[in-house]
């Protein structure tokens, strides 16, 4: 495909996506409209975060979800909101979410995408005014269009994604996706009711300062990247860790840094989840200059077999990552 012509900050996210949609073979409408889609539900989420604590929405529902964590009330609301986003726009024909436990069909079985989505991340956060986030991931369906999907259409492995991105509700709320070509941020302007380009053809440095780990927990962690996190330390770098995936992605993104979700002996996966937060997160880390690996390959080339399956994840500047499989490869 030919290269997008820049468009210039200020650009609402609606004109960006119909811009890319005639600039680019592959864009039949349907996929600009699904980003329309997932756009409405993050203003939605951003609208639900923001009176929370006003509304009776913080605090847990309870109960717990398939993964053994207990669902905060903001989860279960991101979930219903996102999928009835997706389900009344018509393009989506089923989608994983990391609250449910199968594939949520949405009746829609002439719709030509899948979606896999982290309706909320970082629910330790949500109580505390502290940033969190949606990650999602899209796949063009691999089953004939008119039938029902089924478990194949989400285990194409993360090349194939045809869009990613995540929205984080931080101090200002910001979309960022990409179509397998640059990355850009829209920053959504409250007064307005519209994301704008604020963050065009988004490049992390190659290199970086900051280091994001649960540290807590380093002496559960494979003798090397203990051995790494110390050699962190004695370079001085910066530790930051918020605890909220795409909080800790964006910053590392923007300034520079390596994110770290090593496996231990009780959980030797880690912790996140491979289809809807780490694919999704290397797609976009990849197009903007970083890199995604577990202990012994990339992120994009693991091969999917089950809807909530985990992955260890490092994840940041080519640099880092680098240095940190030299620790790794190492030891093994
Ligand atoms: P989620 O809130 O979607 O379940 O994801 C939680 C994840 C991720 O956001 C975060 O980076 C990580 O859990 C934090 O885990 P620890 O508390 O173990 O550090
Ligand atoms: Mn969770
Ligand atoms: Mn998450
Ligand atoms: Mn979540």
């Amino acid at each position: 495909p030919t290269p997008a012509l820049a468009l210039p900050v200020g650009t609402t996210l609606d004109r960006y996506i119909m811009n890319r949609q005639y600039q680019f073979a592959y864009a039949t409408g349907e996929l600009s409209q699904l980003l329309r889609d997932i756009a409405l539900a993050g203003k939605i989420i951003h609208r639900e975060v923001n009176r929370a604590g006003l509304i009776d929405l913080t605090g847990g529902m309870g109960i717990e979800n398939v993964q053994g964590e207990k669902q905060q009330k903001l989860d279960v609301i991101a979930d219903i909101r996102f999928r009835r986003a997706l389900t009344n726009g018509g393009e989506v024909c089923a989608i994983i979410s990391e609250e449910e436990e199968g594939i949520i069909l949405t009746g829609n079985n002439g719709g030509k995408y899948v979606v896999a989505i982290d309706p909320l991340d970082g629910s330790s956060n949500i109580d505390v005014n502290v940033s969190i986030g949606t990650i999602f991931s899209i796949y063009r369906r691999v089953t004939p269009t008119g039938t029902q999907p089924t478990l194949e259409d989400f285990m194409q492995g993360g090349h194939e994604q045809v869009a990613a991105g995540y929205i984080l509700y931080g101090s200002s709320t910001i979309l960022v996706y990409t179509t397998g070509h640059s990355v850009n941020g829209f920053t959504y302007d409250v007064s307005l009711g519209e994301f704008i380009l604020s963050h065009p053809d988004i490049k992390s440095p190659a290199d970086g300062q900051i280091y994001s780990c649960n540290e807590g927990n380093i002496d559960l962690f494979a003798e090397p990247v203990q051995a790494y996190l110390h050699n962190c330390r004695r370079q001085q770098l910066t530790a930051r860790y918020i605890g909220s995936l795409v909080a800790d992605f964006h910053r590392n993104l923007l300034k520079g840094g390596i994110y770290l979700y090593p496996p231990t002996k009780s959980n030797p996966d880690g912790k996140l989840r491979l289809l809807y937060e780490c694919y999704p997160l290397a797609f976009i880390a990849e197009r903007a200059g970083c890199l995604a690996v577990n202990e012994t390959e990339s992120i994009l080339n693991i091969q999917p077999h089950s809807l909530h399956q985990r992955t260890p994840l490092y994840l940041g500047a080519p640099q880092m990552v680098k240095q940190l499989t030299v620790f790794v490869r190492q030891g093994m």
